[in-house]
């Protein structure tokens, strides 16, 4: 087992530890694992599935139903499309189909390259400079295609 899988493994483990008696553990052991791996790893489910005494099955449907939790690593970079109302009115959805042509991804997937993970976002509070996005924690305003297409540029340059 490589030292990458034993330290995954030791999260997986402390987090079930700690959680795994709390009631409805399932939502906050996800979370827990998440919030330190990036996403659920596949061994995660069977550890849980034990841990809880639930089926395999019943995990991954939580899993999927929550657009929150993904089951591969995010990219280095999240970048976060508004699609609320303002952003919307001012050319938001222009802009979502931009990215994801120009990206090759749909939300909640991630660029081949390993740089981006796509996702959407409800209000940044930016709503004054709409359409806005965020990559990782820079939030940008008044957000074209050709602006969409420099910034990703300079975030992958300076990675
Ligand atoms: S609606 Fe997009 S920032 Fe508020």
């Amino acid at each position: 087992m490589s030292e990458h899988e034993q330290d995954r493994n030791a999260v997986i483990s402390r987090v079930l530890e700690e959680r795994k008696h709390q009631p409805g553990a399932l939502l906050p052991i996800l979370h827990g694992i998440q919030d330190v791996l990036g996403y659920i790893p596949r061994e995660a489910i069977a550890q849980i599935a034990q841990a809880l005494n639930l089926s395999r099955a019943e995990i991954h449907g939580v899993v999927s139903f929550y657009h929150h939790f993904r089951t591969s690593p995010p990219g280095r970079h999240t970048v976060y499309l508004c699609r609320a109302e303002s952003c919307q009115s001012m050319g938001a959805n222009q802009l979502v189909e931009h990215a994801k042509a120009k990206l090759g991804v749909d939300f909640h997937e991630t660029t081949r390259d390993g740089a981006f993970t796509l996702e959407p976002i409800y209000c940044l509070g930016n709503c004054a400079c709409s359409p806005a996005m965020m990559i990782d924690e820079e939030v940008y305003g008044r957000v074209t295609p050709k602006r969409f297409e420099e910034v990703v540029r300079t975030v992958k340059e300076a990675a």
